[in-house]
């Protein structure tokens, strides 16, 4: 089974921005992380990061081509991006929000996404472990409809 892990903007710069509400642990090593998590669950896993709306727009429509689903961390473009919650709504598989911060325990414009309404859910505050517990959830999710 084959997963899109995409990550939106300024998502390159983990581990050097702001540490203290991030984390110290930088994008590759989140990979590395979730990969090795994906064998686990037996599942294949594409990481991406752009920091484009248009790039991450082209990789949710590509997604529907070869991946089973998608989990993705829209970082700013959460809370503003109408044209990333259309292409999550114009694709068919199932996508999973993600946030490594708590964005409800943050300033009051982090608490509205534009996206969650067209995921199947969304994991917010745990680090870089919002990334397995999404991968984790999308998963059981694809093997539950595939089962029903
Ligand atoms: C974020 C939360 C967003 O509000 C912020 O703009 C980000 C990161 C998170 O993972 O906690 O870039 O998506």
């Amino acid at each position: 089974m084959k997963i899109l892990i995409l990550h939106g903007p300024n998502l390159n710069m983990l581990g050097i921005r702001e540490p203290g509400v991030y984390g110290n642990i930088g994008l590759d090593e989140i990979n590395n992380r979730l990969v090795e998590f994906g064998k686990k669950l037996n599942v294949e896993l594409t990481c991406y990061q752009s920091n484009h709306e248009g790039a991450l727009i082209d990789a949710l429509q590509d997604a529907r081509n070869w991946a089973k689903g998608v989990v993705i961390n829209p970082g700013g473009y959460t809370h503003t991006s109408v044209a990333l919650r259309d292409a999550i709504s114009a694709i068919s598989i199932p996508v999973v929000e993600v946030h490594l911060s708590n964005v409800y325990a943050r300033e009051e414009f982090r608490h509205k996404s534009l996206i969650s309404a067209v995921c199947k859910g969304k994991i917010s505050g745990f680090g870089w472990r919002s990334y397995l517990l999404g991968l984790q959830a999308l998963t059981d999710l694809i093997e539950i409809e595939r089962q029903a």
